[in-house]
C-alpha cells in the first residue's frame, strides 16, 4: 500500500515534470510574438553561479546588460574606456546564438561627471559636450558594429509630467542632445537599430511627449525603430489600460516598441517610478514579505503577470521584444530600489533559480494565442 502510495505520488511529479518539459520555454513559445529577453549581470556572464548562466541560455532569446555597457562603467574618464566586461558580455550572448542588445548610450544616471565639466570644474560649452558625446557613441557604437541588434541611444529625457529632465545634457545642449545622439549612433553603425528608452511610458503626460520626440526625430531624418517602454510596474500601477493607451500611442507614431525592464514588485512603494537616484529609508512595513509572499498576493501577482502579458500579445503586430529586468528575486535590483535591504519578488524565477509557476500559464497563453492565429 505504501509502495502504491509513493509511486502514486512519483507518478503524478513525473507527470507534472514531462508537462514542463513539453511546454519547453518562454522564449519557444513566444517566438512568432516577439524576442523573449533577460537583462544580465557580471557574475553571470562570468559564470560565478553556472546553474544561472545555464538558465539564461536556455529559457531567452535575447539579452541586455544591466549594468557593464552603461557610459560610467564602460567610459569612465575622457580618454579611458573599460572594455573587459562589455566585451565579455557580446561574447556570452553570441555564444548562446542570443540577440544582443546594448543599453544605454546617453543617460544622465550612471555616467561620469567628466563629461561634463572642464578642467576647473565648470561646465564644458555646447561644442565640447557635442564632441564628448559624439566621440563615446561612434567608440562604443563602433566597437560593436554588427554584433549588436539594436542600441538604447537615449534613456529617460522626459520627466512624468512631459517635460523634458533638467539633465546636464540638456541643460548645457537644450533638446536638440537628443537628435545628435541619434544622429552619432546612425553615423557609427548604419545598420544597427535606435531606440529611445524611458520608464512610466504609460503616463499620459510622458507618452504624450515621446511620440512628439519620435515625430520631431523623424522630421529631423533621423533613424529611430522602436521606444523602449521600461515596464518597471508595481501590483496596480499602471493600470492595465493606461498601459494599452500608451500601446496604442506609439504604434500610431509609427514605431516599434519594446518591453525593456519589464518586473513587477510585490512591495509597498512610496515612489512609481525608475530614476536610479531616488531612495527613501528603509521601515519593516515597507518590507513586508521577508518570509515569503502569502499566497493571497501570490496570487495577485501571478494575475497581473498575466494580464499585462496578455496586453503584450496584443499588441505583437508591433511589440518586438519582451526583456524582463533580472533573471531571478535574488539578484533583483528592487532589493535595493527605491528601499535598501528589502525583499522582492518582481521577475520569473525564484531565490533557488527554480521557475515560477506563472511561467507555464504564460506559456499555455501564449500558445493558446498563436493556435487561434
Ligand atoms: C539599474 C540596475 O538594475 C542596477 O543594478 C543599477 O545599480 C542601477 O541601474 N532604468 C534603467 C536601468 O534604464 O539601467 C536601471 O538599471 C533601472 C532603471
Amino acid at each position: 500500500m505504501k509502495i502504491k502510495i509513493i509511486s502514486g505520488i512519483t507518478a503524478m511529479f513525473l507527470l507534472a515534470s514531462v508537462d514542463a518539459a513539453a511546454q519547453g520555454t518562454l522564449a519557444e513559445a513566444t517566438k512568432g510574438n516577439f524576442l523573449f529577453g533577460v537583462a544580465v549581470n557580471m557574475p553571470q556572464v562570468n559564470g560565478v553561479n553556472p546553474s544561472e548562466s545555464e538558465l539564461i541560455a536556455k529559457e531567452f532569446s535575447t539579452i541586455v546588460a544591466e549594468n557593464c555597457m552603461k557610459p560610467q562603467p564602460v567610459h569612465p574618464q575622457e580618454n579611458t574606456y573599460n572594455w573587459e566586461d562589455a566585451d565579455k558580455f557580446v561574447a556570452f550572448g553570441e555564444k548562446n546564438k542570443q540577440v544582443v542588445t546594448g543599453h544605454c548610450l546617453i543617460w544622465h544616471s550612471q555616467v561620469g561627471r567628466w563629461m561634463f565639466v572642464d578642467e576647473n570644474g565648470k561646465d564644458v560649452s555646447p561644442e565640447v559636450l557635442k564632441e564628448r558625446m559624439r566621440q563615446h557613441i561612434y567608440t562604443v557604437v563602433g566597437r560593436y558594429k554588427g554584433r549588436v541588434k539594436g542600441w538604447d541611444v537615449v534613456n529617460e529625457a522626459f520627466e512624468d509630467n512631459g517635460t523634458y529632465r533638467k539633465s546636464k545634457f540638456y541643460q548645457i545642449l537644450g533638446k536638440d542632445f537628443i537628435k545628435y545622439a541619434f544622429q552619432f549612433a546612425h553615423e557609427a553603425d548604419p545598420n544597427v537599430e535606435l531606440y529611445y528608452n524611458d520608464y512610466n511610458v504609460e503616463t499620459a503626460s510622458k507618452c504624450d511627449a515621446i511620440v512628439q520626440l519620435v515625430k520631431e526625430l523623424k522630421a529631423a531624418g533621423c533613424r529611430i525603430d522602436a521606444v523602449g517602454s521600461q515596464s518597471h510596474m508595481h501590483l496596480t500601477r499602471p493600470t492595465l489600460k493606461a498601459t494599452e493607451t500608451s500601446l496604442k500611442k506609439l504604434k500610431a507614431a509609427g514605431v516599434h516598441i519594446l518591453i525593456t525592464e519589464w518586473d513587477i514588485s510585490v512591495l509597498p512603494s512610496p515612489y512609481h517610478g525608475a530614476n536610479v537616484s531616488t531612495s527613501f529609508t528603509y521601515s519593516k512595513e515597507m518590507d513586508p514579505y521577508r518570509e515569503g509572499v502569502p499566497a493571497s498576493v501570490q496570487q495577485k501577482w501571478n494575475k497581473r503577470v498575466l494580464d499585462v502579458f496578455e496586453l503584450f500579445l496584443k499588441y505583437d503586430d508591433v511589440v518586438d521584444r519582451v526583456t524582463v529586468w533580472g533573471l531571478n528575486d535574488a539578484g533583483t535590483w528592487l532589493n535595493g530600489f527605491p528601499i535598501r535591504g528589502r525583499k522582492d519578488y518582481p521577475v520569473l524565477f525564484d531565490r533557488k533559480n527554480e521557475r515560477k509557476a506563472v511561467v507555464n500559464d504564460m506559456i499555455k497563453m501564449a500558445n493558446k494565442y498563436n493556435s487561434k492565429k
